[in-house]
């Protein structure tokens, strides 16, 4: 169907949700593009798909913390309200 950017992932679903749990101090590169050989993760498609339409997306890299479940952008918020 035109103006649908998944052509081919789990078309069989009405939505396509994927869950995955991180050990603690790992990481996961994920695919944001619906390109990869290996969706859910990211296997550096997108950067073909970027050559070609001039996009800039990348993939989303999500990290398990050994001991604190506070992100990135939390903690800079945070780093931005106490230098205010
Ligand atoms: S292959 Fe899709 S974001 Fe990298």
């Amino acid at each position: 169907m035109q103006g649908q950017i998944n052509d081919c992932i789990a078309k069989d679903k009405d939505k396509v949700v994927d869950q995955i749990e991180l050990e603690a101090g790992k990481k996961a590169v994920m695919c944001r593009c619906w390109n990869s050989g290996t969706f859910l993760y990211c296997d550096g498609k997108h950067m073909e798909r970027n050559k070609l339409t001039g996009d800039h997306m990348g993939s989303v890299v999500s990290v398990k913390k050994f001991h604190s479940a506070t992100t990135r952008s939390t903690r800079a918020s945070e780093r931005e309200m106490r230098d205010r």
